[in-house]
């Protein structure tokens, strides 16, 4: 990808400094600093630093079930095309006509051959071969061949759809090994998604969704009452190529969840063993993707940044496929909605609070509880990409920075 962006190279440099300490072991760790959830060129580097180069969880193979069916979605100012191809395959185009730039095609639907641009038609295949360039018969040197959408690399992991813009990346799959034995378990590339739906904006950077999502220490104060039915919170060790960071929470008994009987709604997953039917497994996949595995469904929802400071959600349940017969289905779905959405109030208050506060010039870098560990596991997958950005970007300034301990 070209680096289309301004660099502040100070600023910069002082956030590869601040890793060391927001990658320690939780008793020794600082929070990054909190330049990274406010500053657009901070922004504009993790554009090609992280979203240029990581997997990019982008829906679910049952959103488009036969030959043709699309749906459009845009991650970090790149609008993409997720479409079903002739044999089932899985084709991750770049949704931006390679004429005048309109796009291609928003919202979801099927094409029975071709997508059309809507301003002069060209007509594209799906899997993104330019077949027909309306009126470009005259034009001195034009081969149709070159003008062909973009095509990410794709992967799909039990369900979910990936892709990268990197053409170099490690595949997704190893990064995931761990997480096997859950996604078995529930059976997740078996289940099926509701119809997901999109949120309007919300005030706050991208990192801190999935910081909220990860970690239970403020579910005793935030969430007080609420959280009650599920008091212990247990972690997993994150290590270097990790692609995801996890933790369990359990419940005080098993099959329950989050609504106002605290009871599972649905029928509990077949797979599952008595400590699964006693707990939720928050997962982050980060950048985008972050789920929870329930005992009777799994939450997902995608962060799809706008700018340093608003992002917008795509969300959707997972359910047993025979689920959808039992009685009053819809209702169910919406119940479990409802429950969610108390807990996400909160969040959405605390996080529109702390993106305020982080524009303060008296915002500082913080100390983390120890409850809070799997905030340095986000540091550290970050700070992989954040290294390896820099070095790959200012080539010059890395190769003559040394890291220092900056003031707190
Ligand atoms: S911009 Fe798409 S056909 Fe002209
Ligand atoms: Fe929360």
């Amino acid at each position: 990808m070209t680096a289309s962006f301004t660099l502040d190279p100070v600023e910069l440099a002082a956030v590869v400094a601040s890793l060391d300490d927001a990658t320690a072991p939780v008793t020794a760790a600082w929070s990054l600093p909190p330049a990274c959830y406010t500053s657009e060129s901070f922004y504009a580097f993790e554009r090609e630093a992280v979203f240029g180069r990581s997997w990019l969880g982008l829906g679910r193979l049952e959103q488009i079930p036969a030959p043709g069916d699309w749906f459009s979605i845009e991650v970090a100012g790149e609008p993409l095309l997720v479409v079903r191809g002739a044999g089932q395959e899985v084709h991750v185009l770049s949704n931006v006509c390679t004429h005048r730039q309109h796009l291609i095609a928003e919202g979801t639907g099927h094409v029975d051959r071709y997508f059309r641009c809507p301003l002069h038609s060209w007509a594209f295949e799906r899997d993104g071969t330019l077949a027909h360039p309306a009126g470009m018969q005259d034009t001195e040197g034009f081969d149709r061949a070159d003008w062909c959408l973009p095509r990410l690399r794709a992967e799909v992991w039990h369900g979910f759809i990936f892709a990268n813009h990197d053409p170099e990346a490690a595949p997704l799959a190893p990064s995931l090994a761990k997480l096997e034995p859950e996604a078995e378990a529930y059976g997740l590339a078996d289940l099926v998604t509701t119809e997901p739906w999109d949120t309007d904006v919300l005030p706050w950077n991208w990192k801190t969704m999935h910081e909220g999502g990860i970690e239970p220490f403020h579910s005793h104060f935030l969430h007080k009452g609420l959280h009650e039915f599920a008091p212990w919170a247990d972690f997993h060790e994150f290590e270097p190529g990790d692609g995801a960071v996890t933790h369990y929470t359990r419940f005080r008994e098993p099959d329950q969840s989050f609504n106002p009987i605290y009871r599972t709604l649905l029928p509990v997953f077949p797979g599952l063993d008595e400590e699964r039917r006693q707990r939720v497994m928050f997962v982050a996949m980060l950048p985008t993707l972050y789920f929870g595995f329930m005992p009777d469904h799994v939450f997902w929802l995608l962060v799809l940044p706008e700018s340093a400071g608003s992002i917008r959600l795509r969300q959707g349940y997972l359910v047993h496929p025979d689920a959808r017969d039992v009685p009053n289905f819809d209702h169910r779905i919406e119940w479990i909605a409802d429950g969610l959405s108390a807990y996400f109030r909160d969040d959405a208050t605390a996080n529109a609070s702390t993106q305020r506060g982080r524009a303060s010039r008296y915002a500082r870098r913080g100390r983390y509880a120890s409850e809070e560990q799997p905030l340095p596991m986000v540091n550290r997958w970050l700070a992989e990409r954040y290294r390896a950005g820099y070095r790959k970007l200012v080539p010059e300034q890395a190769a003559t920075f040394r890291p220092r301990l900056v003031a707190p």
